[in-house]
């Protein structure tokens, strides 16, 4: 097995310095991150070397030199470099999912790129994927690519991380492509992101915008499932902890500290982006500047800023304004061997890096929106004297681990001033605690830890999904459920009605039965040896009115009802009467759930919400259970949650129990039962151990068979009686 990751970026870019090439670390949170695991498995790398040539020559020898390192790269063309990089990449995307909604640019050609490079990616990794390995797509660059690779490798390992934050539905609705970049990803078997929150507006994004069935953190798809799942990405953490021994860094780190003096270095890293909240911070700072004049002199502001996507607008723009803001900031306040701001606008080493966090006293990270922030973990790894402290932005997906840090809003200018004074007056043993803390955090969950959990919850899901594949109802299993129907001599056939012999339609009076329905039905119960029973939730009155005349047995509103041989029987002798309680307790809901309803069988209440938002159902459904527990308890009256209903009814019948009834009042060679609710599993559950049970739609584990699509049931049927 191979862990093959395609990345926009290698960790590695490739410089033309002095006529020759020359392999550099790339910067940014993902080419660091994951270019610093190491793993079992051979790891393989697709991505941009970061070079633009168009000399094939030079592209031969950058692959040649790559290839050594089992990087695989993609060139691109100054087009592509501008229209999939610079635009649909981030100036579209980026800015979407980090809400800054005015910044999003809608271009044509910038859509059309994105596609083409993807395609170009798929070309590149397809070749050398393997049945066992692991394709492990990453981040905003590449969200086509893990359909373009299932459409080419239907069973390969996909899994794909979002690195940056996902936003919610109402801002990621604006996006032209929505469907086909939600399409694109649902390629993966497995979707991660780094907090719960993307994770959310990812589901809800699906829900709404594919109208696909989602239960909790899974999406199932005609043939199988994909999982959704938040694992905080985390750091080298040895490599940076043991960093600062290192010789040429304690070097570095001695020169620093003879330069400043005794003076408090507060250091903030980032590439230049508008969503890394750098002017507030200055704005921040040069508050407390103001404010604190006792500290001038004392303490100074390092800003590495790494430059970054240069021929965006927006950034080009945000590098004026800063250039500007620290001038000012500089010019106002500096004295002779003091200045309150240092800024380095270049990349750093990685020792150089680390000789600046061993040096620096405080961290000031303010990002206004960051999937993650590497950063402030780097920090606080390297920090081996116990003391440092860390100001976070709460907007950071970091902050959810790291809540020991000194939380603040970016956009709120007293609080960076009052966590500065906070970071620069706090006692000695709160730092320490603070510190070791956060630092045991990001010791466990260490990059390694990332991608393992990542790994074996994708390998999880795949064998999961194999067993999924294996229970749909094709050739061969049509085969076998068919020798046992043509061997029996007498069989037993269930079968629910709703979702299963009729489509689930949006008005519940509207799934009258097909003419092709009743006549297979007919066709069906002729066979002496077949005894077919609709096994229904329905009451019996529609039942008989829409199946009248026919042959067929049923049972109705969940096994209360049933009908034999022409004649109807109730299980229960008394009148359900309703109480007032759970009435009222249903109409309020209805109340506040336009589109809702109220059904009242013979033995049944049933609130039915098939055309109610996604979102508010699943409210209203979970306030109604939690508001019916206590009268249901009282009146000894189950609740029962199923296909867009919640049903309360006696407790005593359900369709097992009817499937219980006809097994014990005669004994058959062969018993099938079709369903698609979760009240269906109460049949299939009562089944005999050879019985064959088969779940239309969704994945069941109670059923030995599957049928992904309603539409296909009445062609099983008519194959199987053929
Ligand atoms: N970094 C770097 N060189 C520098 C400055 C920063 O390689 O000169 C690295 C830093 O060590 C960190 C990454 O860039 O690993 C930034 O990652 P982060 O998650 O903080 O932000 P991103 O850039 O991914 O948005
Ligand atoms: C963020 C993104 C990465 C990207 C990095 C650097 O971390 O999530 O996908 O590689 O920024 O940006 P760049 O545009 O230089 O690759």
């Amino acid at each position: 097995m191979k862990i093959i990751i395609i990345a926009n970026r290698l960790p590695v870019k490739i410089e033309r310095k002095e006529g020759k090439f020359i392999i550099e670390r790339s910067e940014g949170g993902l080419a660091t991150g994951l270019g610093s695991l190491d793993t079992e498995a051979e790891k393989f790398w697709v991505g941009w070397p970061g070079i633009h040539t168009d000399d094939e020559g030079e592209k031969e020898e950058i692959t040649k030199k790559l290839h050594e390192l089992n990087f695989h790269p993609v060139f691109l063309s100054d087009n592509q470099i501008e229209n999939y990089y610079e635009g649909y990449s981030n100036s579209t995307i980026w800015p979407l999912c980090h809400y800054f909604f005015s910044y999003i640019e809608y271009k044509a050609e910038y859509w059309e790129a994105y596609q083409k490079v993807n395609t170009l990616f798929s070309n590149e990794a397809v070749p050398f994927i393997e049945n066992d390995d692991i394709v492990w797509v990453q981040d905003y660059q590449l969200m086509l690519l893990p359909k373009m690779i299932r459409d080419q490798k239907p069973n390969a390992n996909i899994g794909y991380f979002h690195h940056i934050p996902f936003p919610s539905y109402e801002l990621f609705r604006v996006l032209p492509e929505r469907e086909e970049v939600l399409e694109g990803l649902l390629g993966a078997d497995l979707i991660g992101f780094h907090t719960h929150d993307y994770m959310r507006h990812f589901i809800s994004a699906i829900y709404r915008v594919l109208d696909l069935n989602c239960s909790l953190d899974e999406i199932n798809l005609k043939d199988r499932i994909v999982h959704v799942d938040a694992f905080p990405m985390g750091i080298n953490y040895d490599q940076y902890h043991n960093a600062p021994r290192l010789p040429e860094v304690k070097e570095k780190a001695l020169l620093l500290k003879e330069e400043l003096g005794d003076k408090t270095v507060i250091l903030s890293v980032d590439r230049l982006d508008y969503s890394k909240g750098i002017l507030h911070r200055l704005n921040g700072f040069v508050q407390f500047l103001q404010n604190h004049p006792e500290y001038h002199e004392k303490v100074s502001l390092a800003m590495i800023v790494v430059p970054s996507r240069d021929n965006v607008e927006m950034y080009a723009d945000l590098k004026t304004k800063i250039d500007q803001a620290i001038g000012e900031i500089n010019g106002k306040y500096s004295k002779l061997g003091w200045n309150p701001i240092y800024y380095f606008y270049r990349s750093f080493s990685f020792e150089e890096l680390i000789a600046m966090y061993d040096i620096s006293g405080i961290a000031l990270v303010t990002p206004l929106r960051d999937g993650m922030n590497l950063v402030a973990k780097e920090y606080l790894a390297t920090k081996t004297d116990n003391t440092g402290v860390l100001i976070l932005s709460e907007m950071a997906g970091a902050a959810i681990e790291l809540q020991d840090a000194i939380i603040i809003n970016p956009n709120d200018t007293d609080e960076i001033e009052n966590a500065i004074l906070q970071a620069l007056t706090m006692p000695e043993k709160e730092k320490k605690e603070r510190l070791l803390k956060m630092q045991k955090k990001i010791s466990t969950q260490t990059v390694k830890k990332w991608a393992n959990d990542f790994v074996n919850e994708l390998q999880s899901i795949k064998a999961q999904n194999r067993e999924i594949l294996q229970k749909i109802v094709g050739k061969r299993q049509l085969t076998q459920i068919k020798s046992a129907y043509d061997e029996a001599a007498s069989r037993l056939i269930l079968l629910d009605y709703d979702g299963t012999l009729a489509p689930f339609v949006k008005n519940p009076e509207d799934a009258v039965p097909s003419p092709k329905l009743l006549e297979l039905l007919q066709k069906m119960s002729a066979d002496k040896k077949n005894k077919v029973v609709i096994n229904s939730g329905r009451n019996h009155q529609i039942l008989d009115q829409w199946f009248e005349g026919s042959a067929l047995d049923f049972a109705a509103e969940h096994g209360v009802f049933y009908k034999d041989n022409g004649t109807w029987h109730k299980n229960i002798l008394e009148k359900v009467e309703w109480d007032d309680e759970i009435l009222d307790i249903i109409q309020h809901t209805i109340d506040k759930t336009p589109r809702s309803q109220m059904e009242q069988k013979n033995a049944a209440l049933v609130w039915h919400y098939r055309n109610v938002d996604v979102w508010l159902a699943d409210l209203r459904a979970q306030q109604l259970i939690n508001a019916l527990i206590g009268p249901c308890a009282r009146l000894n009256l189950q609740i029962v949650p199923g296909n867009k209903i919640v049903e309360i009814k006696p407790p005593d019948f359900n369709k097992g129990s009817e499937v219980l009834r006809r097994l014990e009042q005669q004994a058959y060679d062969f018993v099938l039962a079709i369903g698609d609710d979760t009240t269906d599993e109460d049949m299939f559950r009562a089944l005999p151990a050879d019985g064959i049970s088969i779940k239309v739609g969704n994945f069941s584990a109670a059923a030995k068979y599957r049928i992904p699509l309603q539409s296909s049931v009445i062609p099983f049927l008519a194959n199987l009686i053929k």
